[in-house]
């Protein structure tokens, strides 16, 4: 049984073999999945993750059916569990593609599944398709992962994608980890612990300014509205760190952008016309990422 839970369960073998995969099937056509069918169960909103597993499916030749709001149409609406509801889905489908907003939704899963369980994000857990995702975007605009300086910027705190692409880069060498956020959404202990473990270095800082001329890659991310307790909790850290014009220009040479998405207000659409704008980029590569991560869980 081939799930995909955290990005831990990836070793620098596997992932390296995944991307060129993700290469080649951008170039050639497979019809690997014919007869499969994917099931979206989808318990919080999404635009990126839901679409482009699907038409992951739908491209290598399988199938989809799919609940895009999980809480209100499907039986969870008239109480049933998300061990019951995976149990029925079993006998439908050949793989689940789960979001949900409880940390460890995706392990719960797991565990009554038959079939291959995709985390594609658990509360403020992990994203690691989304992870697996941003680290083929580094590769593929910047040519090379290990060496390479980052920021991740903004909500650290609820970030889960701050948290896959962190335990992914800690399998790489002389990476350096710039965490830039206000003092309250820092990045959880648990990462920095790990980082420590695997001997990457990291800084935490509340300035943006002095990383922008080091930065290889400036990962931005959004300011998690629906994580606060309240709208006045949130509005006290909305738009602390936003990404303009002028910023890019004090940015290295060969650097990137990069950017989960969705955006609010944190990068200026005046710099969605900079080559140093990978973040919609990065969303079309995900199709790629996730066509390879299909068949990988799927595979004999
Ligand atoms: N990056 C990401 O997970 O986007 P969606 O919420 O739209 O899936």
């Amino acid at each position: 049984m081939h799930h995909i839970i955290e990005s831990q369960q990836f070793d620098r073998t596997t992932i390296e073999k995944l991307f060129l995969l993700a290469d080649t099937l951008e170039k050639k056509k497979d019809s690997s999945m014919k007869g499969k069918i994917l099931a979206s169960l989808f318990y919080e909103a999404s635009t990126r993750t839901r679409f482009s597993f699907e038409s992951a499916m739908l491209r290598l030749g399988g199938s989809v059916i799919t609940t895009e709001n999980a809480k209100e149409f499907s039986s969870v609406s008239k109480g049933e569990t998300l061990e019951d509801s995976i149990r029925v889905v079993n006998g439908y489908v050949d793989v689940i593609v789960l979001r949900h907003d409880e940390e460890g939704s995706s392990k719960r899963a797991s565990l009554v599944s038959d079939v291959p369980v995709i985390n594609a994000g658990d509360g403020t857990g992990q994203h690691p398709t989304q992870g697996l995702l941003d680290l083929y975007t580094i590769r593929r605009e910047l040519g090379k992962i290990d060496g390479i300086r980052i920021a991740m910027i903004g909500d650290l705190k609820h970030g889960r994608t701050i948290r896959s692409l962190s335990y992914l880069l800690g399998k790489y060498k002389k990476v350096k980890i710039h965490f830039v956020s206000p003092k309250e959404l820092r990045v959880g202990e648990d990462i920095k612990e790990y980082l420590t473990r695997q001997g990457v270095e990291y800084v935490e800082t509340e300035a943006l300014d002095s990383v922008v001329p080091e930065a290889d890659v400036l990962y931005q991310t959004r300011i998690q509205k629906e994580r606060f307790k309240s709208v006045e909790e949130y509005s006290k850290y909305k738009g602390c760190y936003r990404i303009d014009t002028a910023l890019v220009k004090r940015m290295k040479k060969k650097s990137i952008i990069m950017h989960p998405l969705p955006r609010v207000d944190e990068i200026d659409p005046d710099v969605d016309s900079s080559p140093k704008a990978a973040y919609f980029r990065q969303a079309k590569y995900g199709l790629l990422v996730r066509m390879a991560l299909l068949k990988y869980a799927l595979r004999k």
